[in-house]
């Protein structure tokens, strides 16, 4: 390492992961998914939000400065959704510890399987974590889907 590498600045890449109520954390729970499901994937603004957010558990990722990077949840009957990392922030784990901490609280909860709807090009990214796919693929909010589940 040269004198170059020592001091070139660091960018802290640390995140956390915390339990958001629809609530008390609104603002940044509506605004990642606007972000990254209403604008960057065209879904209407109708379809986003349902009476299911008030009953779900939120999962809230945060950078290192306390902004808001991710965010999904759990519905009481098990149903894992609204998995949202904005951009410039995937690929780094931050998807994978939502997710590890949806099932997580499933488990806690002592829920006996896990349900969600993947985008097609998600499908890997769930697999890594247990779930299998089943069935057609069938179309939501104009996007490809295919239903995937895993026993806890
Ligand atoms: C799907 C989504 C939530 C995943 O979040 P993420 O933070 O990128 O997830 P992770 O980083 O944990 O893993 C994603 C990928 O990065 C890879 N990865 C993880 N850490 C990595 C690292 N340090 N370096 C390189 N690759 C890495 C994983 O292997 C995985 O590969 P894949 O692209 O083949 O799936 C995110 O892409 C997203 O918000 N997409 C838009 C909304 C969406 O489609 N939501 C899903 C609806 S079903």
């Amino acid at each position: 390492m040269d004198d170059a590498d020592y001091n070139r600045p660091v960018t802290p890449r640390t995140f956390t992961v915390r339990a958001a109520s629809w609530r008390d954390d609104l603002a940044p729970l509506q605004d990642l998914r606007r972000w990254v499901f209403v604008i960057e994937q065209q879904v209407p603004e109708e379809l986003e939000w349902d009476d299911a957010d008030a009953e779900s558990v939120h999962a809230l990722a945060l950078d290192g400065e306390g902004r808001p990077i991710g965010t999904g949840r759990l519905l009481p009957d098990g149903h894992i959704g609204r998995m949202a990392v904005v951009r410039e922030w995937r690929r780094r784990g931050v998807g994978s510890a939502i997710l590890e901490w949806l099932m997580a609280s499933a488990r806690r909860q002592g829920l006996g399987a896990l349900h969600l709807h993947a985008q097609t090009h998600a499908l890997g990214f769930y697999a890594r974590h247990g779930f299998a796919a089943h069935g057609e693929t069938f179309s939501e909010a104009g996007i490809p889907h295919r239903k995937m589940s895993l026993s806890l």
